[in-house]
């Protein structure tokens, strides 16, 4: 029998009782929560007691490596070219991954993207993918080395071997009402991003009602946090802070966000997902020490879109076969004439993940045609009946509840105050 270094129920009250822990009882419990040692039980009340009394940046440093150790990293040294990667906190429309990934590529650093899938109404970067016939999200370790060293860029899902003590607990937070936690997001966050492998990280801190972090100041602090986290792990780290007030673009949906990714891939698309898009391929090329090239141009003259077809052609997509299209759509108009002071990301997500483009449980499906499409954004100037939303489905069924959702989400001729001139709103690094 093995003779446990501690005992869990201590742990849980030096952490309730506002105590530091010790790295040898974060590894501990780390390890032993995994070997299913530490119950789930037990493991909730150390969640609940963490995002009450909070933890000291050496512990989350701790606990990050510890959720580390639980499985395997990746090694990306053997590959003939640097590597760079995004994560992104989420967000409503936020299909950014799918362009910058190619995008980066074209200037010879590598991009291992390797994704989740959505839960809950913010939409996942596999579902969005798996609307084009064939493409396939599950690729093996010398896959992956493969297609970045021929291609450049890979979006694939995440293997359970990376960092199963997150998996584990994330399920558990997700039960627990433990998930807006800084530290156990930043350390879910980067034990997976570190344990992948990537030698540079742009993180994405989304802020604003579609976006975990509601206020700039939280979201300052969860940016700080995993900066750090990245950098003492000796992975070349960044935050930008972008806004979600409102969706990213004119599209919310699997295969209506991949569409508007193809604009962007055109050298066209929304204003706000082209800029976001280039200002992440600036950072990441920064990181991996690429500074003096001109992103706008490779979108524009078609290397992005080549790297884009090779990526889609081998993980066995067909990128020029037509993306699946609903059936059934709802028109939503402007309720009054005036200009669109607020379109609310939360609203729009939800009611899109209502439409079936979105999952409440990790096992459920999702549609690929499900979702919404924009036809003005915050500034614009509307009138009354002009049409502002399209919803789409292939169960109209769905329709009456995700009208509801947007009840309250268009504001027309009310404060313009909170209108932003750019997505980008700070940089932390
Ligand atoms: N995404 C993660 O991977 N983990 C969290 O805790 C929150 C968002």
């Amino acid at each position: 029998m093995t003779v446990e270094a501690f005992d869990a129920v201590e742990v849980i009250a030096a952490k309730r009782d506002g105590h530091r822990l010790s790295t040898a009882q974060i590894n501990w419990v780390i390890d032993a929560y995994t070997r299913g040692t530490v119950a789930d039980e037990q493991m909730a009340a150390l969640a609940m007691a963490i995002f009450i009394n909070d933890m000291e940046p050496e512990e989350i440093a701790d606990w990050t490596q510890a959720m580390i150790a639980s499985g395997q990293r990746m090694d990306f040294s053997s590959l003939s070219r640097p590597t760079s990667d995004k994560h992104s906190t989420g967000g409503v429309g936020d299909k950014i991954t799918l362009p910058l990934a190619p995008l980066v590529a074209v200037f010879d650093v590598a991009v291992p993207q390797l994704s989740g899938r959505g839960l809950g109404h913010t939409g996942g970067t596999l579902d969005k993918l798996e609307s084009i016939p064939g493409w396939r999200a599950d690729l093996d370790n010398a896959e992956i080395l493969r297609q970045l060293e021929e291609v450049g860029a890979v979006i694939c899902a995440a293997g359970s071997g990376l960092a199963p003590a997150d998996r584990k607990l994330y399920a558990l937070r997700d039960t627990t009402s433990t998930v807006e936690c800084i530290p156990l997001i930043a350390s879910s966050i980067m034990s997976k991003k570190i344990a992948e492998g990537t030698a540079g990280l742009v993180l994405d801190v989304k802020v604003g009602s579609g976006a975990f972090m509601k206020d700039l100041d939280t979201a300052r602090r969860l940016a700080r946090t995993m900066v750090d986290l990245g950098t003492g792990a000796g992975v070349r780290t960044s935050a930008l802070l972008t806004d979600m007030s409102t969706p990213l673009g004119l599209t919310v949906g699997n295969a209506l966000e991949v569409r508007e990714s193809l604009e962007v891939l055109a050298g066209g698309g929304p204003a706000d997902v082209v800029d976001l898009t280039v200002a992440l391929a600036e950072e990441m090329l920064r990181l991996a020490g690429r500074s003096d090239v001109d992103v706008r141009a490779a979108l524009a003259d078609g290397r992005a879109m080549d790297v884009w077809k090779k990526m889609i052609r081998a993980q066995h997509g067909d990128p020029d076969a037509p993306l699946p299209r609903a059936e059934h759509t709802e028109v939503v108009t402007a309720p009054a004439t005036g200009v669109l002071s607020h379109l609310d990301a939360l609203a729009v997500g939800v009611a899109s993940w209502r439409l079936g483009a979105g999952r409440a449980r990790k096992e459920d499906p999702v549609q690929s045609v499900a979702g919404i499409e924009l036809h003005s954004k915050p500034g614009d100037t509307v009138t009354a009946g002009q049409p502002l939303l399209t919803l789409h489905t292939a169960t109209p069924e769905r329709f009456p509840r995700a009208v509801d959702a947007l009840e309250d989400a268009v504001e027309i001729d009310g404060d313009t105050s909170g209108l932003r001139d750019s997505v980008v709103l700070e940089t932390i690094t």
